[in-house]
């Protein structure tokens, strides 16, 4: 993310929309959470949206502050509109970006690419090789994705072009052992980033667990040899979507690197919602039929925002009471070792499903097993008062906490003490200079206005 995105991310509240923008695919993946969607009786009544039908969508988002749209699907480049919805949305000023399984791009679709404005492009790769990658998502899968990708990057350098490329595999059974080869592939494809991912128990993933399906500490072991990779230096951006802050804390004390500590967690409703390929709109994946009250069942009504309109749905009683249900829970009563972690709540927020089941206190298993493997390797995780924070996670937090926000522009020092954070002077060096540029705009955009005011006014006489 470049610097002008992040100063953009830090003004404006956002509201992020994940997408499913079809159903269709042409692949079969084995894990694949879709198929719980689109698939049997419920899954055929569900029908994508006409391009018409989807630009009035967009109209709504855009007017309703949605200002970045990540697709998904299904595969979106089964839609032969794709680039021409993204383009139509980037005129709205929305950001967009796109997860495909990168085996539809032609030469004429890189090209339109640089043209529709999409910013980040997430390629799925589920191995490093291609009998493990095509194991997961079929035959000829693999190759065929690799040439894509070397392909738009080669379109990206020669149309000298910022259009950001990642991957990001999602850490099975059948490819952990590829977990380091993954990082090397990464590089060697030209990618800025490799984000690994656990599964969801979902769809095929739920079907075929029994092939795929990590333990809590296999996953953990996985997190820990690739903090052993970039403790040697590797030079490829890495990002670990395995674990908690509090398990990051861990391996950067364990193995003496620098992996941020980003805020992160549930923010459905609040900031993010999900849409399904008819327009109808949820507050995340796994809230799309019903959630459990108390050990009681409440279903979640299926309202498409071209019938509806957004605002109707978004800010519906049924939406803002689940929303203030989630976000008002005493997650450190119910959290177990939540209760003693100093990320709680200001860095971490999980999953408040299982606490509204009302089940009694909730272990988290992940970071249970973290904590026994700190004691083991005798290092002290819950005992630090302060958060080492770099300056992406303070623009994370910034973004998600309007007082945060607020407080930041006005005292960064006292800001960070009043929240336990630290950074180091060249991080600090940066974020003051964004904190400058941004009132530096501000008053442009005062004195631009007040111009504007003066010039529009009738002369008196
Ligand atoms: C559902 S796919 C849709 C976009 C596109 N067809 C693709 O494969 O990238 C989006 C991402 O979700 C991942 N995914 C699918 N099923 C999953 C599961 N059960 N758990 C975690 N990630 C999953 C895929 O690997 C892919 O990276
Ligand atoms: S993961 Fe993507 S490519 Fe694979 S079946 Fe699912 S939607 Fe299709
Ligand atoms: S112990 Fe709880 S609050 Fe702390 S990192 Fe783990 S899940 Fe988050």
């Amino acid at each position: 993310m470049n610097f002008n995105n992040q100063y953009a991310l830090l003004r404006n509240q956002i509201k992020f929309m994940q997408w499913d923008i079809t159903k269709r695919c042409n692949l079969r993946c084995k894990h694949c959470r879709s198929t719980d969607y689109y698939e049997g009786k419920q899954g055929e009544q569900i029908q994508d949206l006409s391009t018409e039908e989807v630009f009035q969508t967009l109209d709504d988002l855009a007017k309703n502050g949605v200002n970045r749209i990540h697709f998904l699907g299904g595969e979106p480049f089964m839609r032969p509109d794709l680039l021409k919805i993204v383009k139509y949305a980037s005129t709205l000023g929305i950001v967009c970006s796109i997860n495909t399984n990168g085996t539809l791009l032609t030469d004429e679709i890189i090209d339109q690419l640089f043209d529709s404005h999409v910013y980040l492009l997430t390629f799925s790769l589920d191995g490093a090789t291609p009998e493990t990658n095509d194991r997961i998502r079929g035959e000829g899968v693999f190759d065929k994705v690799c040439a894509n990708i070397r392909a738009v990057d080669r379109a990206r350098k020669a149309k000298k072009r910022y259009l950001r490329i990642i991957t990001s595999p999602v850490i099975t059974k059948v490819n952990r052992h590829e977990a380091k080869e993954l990082c090397y592939l990464a590089q060697d494809l030209g990618l800025d980033s490799i984000i690994l991912t656990t599964l969801r128990r979902k769809g095929g993933a739920k079907e075929n667990l029994q092939d795929l399906g990590l333990t809590l500490s296999e996953e953990l072991d996985v997190a820990e040899e690739i903090a052993q990779l970039i403790a040697t230096g590797f030079k490829q951006h890495i990002q670990l979507g395995i674990g908690s802050p509090l398990n990051t804390e861990y391996l950067n004390k364990k193995y003496h690197i620098n992996l941020p500590i980003s805020p992160g967690g549930c923010n459905s409703l609040k900031m993010k919602g999900f849409i399904q390929p008819d327009g109808a709109l949820f507050p995340c994946q796994e809230l799309t039929h019903y959630y459990i009250l108390n050990q009681k069942k409440k279903d979640i009504a299926r309202s498409s925002i071209p019938k509806q309109g957004f605002d109707s749905i978004w800010n519906s009683q049924n939406y803002v009471d689940l929303m203030q249900k989630m976000f008002n829970i005493d997650m450190k009563s119910c959290n177990t070792p939540c209760d003693r972690c100093k990320y709680i709540v200001s860095y971490c927020y999980p999953c408040p499903l299982p606490a509204l089941r009302n089940n009694g206190t909730i272990h988290h298993e992940s970071c249970m097993e973290t904590l026994r493997r700190a004691k083991q390797d005798g290092i002290e995780l819950l005992k630090d008062e302060v958060i080492p924070a770099d300056f992406y996670a303070v623009v994370q937090k910034a973004i998600d906490d309007f007082q945060f926000r607020t407080d930041l522009l006005l005292d960064l020092d006292q800001t960070l003490r009043k929240n336990n954070m630290c950074m180091n002077p060249k991080e600090k060096e940066k974020m003051e200079t964004l904190i400058q540029t941004i009132f530096k705009r501000l008053h442009e955009k005062i004195d631009q206005f007040a111009r504007t005011e003066v010039d529009t006014h009738e002369p008196i006489s």
